[in-house]
């Protein structure tokens, strides 16, 4: 599966099969991790096998079965964009995950705050946490928003790349499926904003993520 197909096919996964993830996988998510915390100066870890972490009304209400991995993404409260930084490498992870036949779902408000196994210092602050495992379903392709709201480009005047780009954006995760992102372009650089809301920052890296992923350009 390329990062494209591993795109398309991601959708928030919330009912897990009650299986451990398998030792080979436990390792390539280790070696991941271990990557983007020291691209990212972050400190993201993983936690298996921990299902109180989900054992709470919020999680139960948010409908989340068998739930018992996630991994924890955090940093040093000082970084300027931490929330924006983690849903890009967060995003990096999600994807990589859904090519080794996991499932995953981003987690900001329905888990067990005070229960989550995070290993912080007092200078940093855990953004949100992404559940993972074996999915007892693919989940739903969500509803987009049109095109011609997430950007100011009209189609006749689309390049293939920021297309490619577009479809990604349009298919990446956001709090709520609230999609609080624009895309313009700017001397052939694709800008990515975030409009005023909850967990929006979050939302713009995994956006950017998405759409680097899939136009091969970077953004800003
Ligand atoms: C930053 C962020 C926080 C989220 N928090 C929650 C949450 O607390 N509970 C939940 O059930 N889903 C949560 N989600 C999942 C979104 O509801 C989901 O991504 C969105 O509805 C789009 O659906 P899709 O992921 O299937 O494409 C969150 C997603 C993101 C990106």
């Amino acid at each position: 599966m390329d990062i494209k197909e591993a795109i398309k096919s991601r959708h928030s996964v919330r009912q897990f099969i009650n299986k451990p993830i398998a030792d080979d996988l436990r390792e390539k998510l280790e070696k991941l991790i271990k990557e983007c915390n020291e691209e990212s100066g972050l400190n993201f870890h993983i936690v298996y096998d921990d299902p109180e972490c989900f054992n709470t009304f919020l999680a139960h209400y948010g409908k989340f079965e068998n739930a018992r991995n996630y991994i924890v993404l955090a940093g040093k409260k000082s970084i300027e964009d931490l929330d924006e930084r983690c849903g890009y490498y967060g995003e990096r992870i999600v994807l990589e995950a859904q090519q080794m036949g996991l499932n995953t779902c981003w987690v900001a408000g329905t888990y067990g705050k005070g229960k989550c196994k995070s290993e912080l210092a007092d200078d940093e602050k855990r953004v949100c946490i992404i559940a993972i495992g074996y999915g007892a379903n693919e989940g739903n392709k969500h509803r987009s928003k049109p095109i011609e709201k997430l950007c100011d480009i009209r189609g006749d005047e689309m390049q293939t790349w920021f297309r490619n780009g577009m479809v990604a954006a349009m298919m990446a995760p956001t709090a709520l499926n609230q999609q609080k992102f624009f895309v313009t372009l700017e001397n052939d650089e694709a800008v990515i904003t975030a409009k005023k809301g909850m967990m929006t920052k979050i939302d713009l890296g995994i956006v950017k993520y998405n759409f680097e992923a899939a136009s091969g350009h970077k953004c800003r």
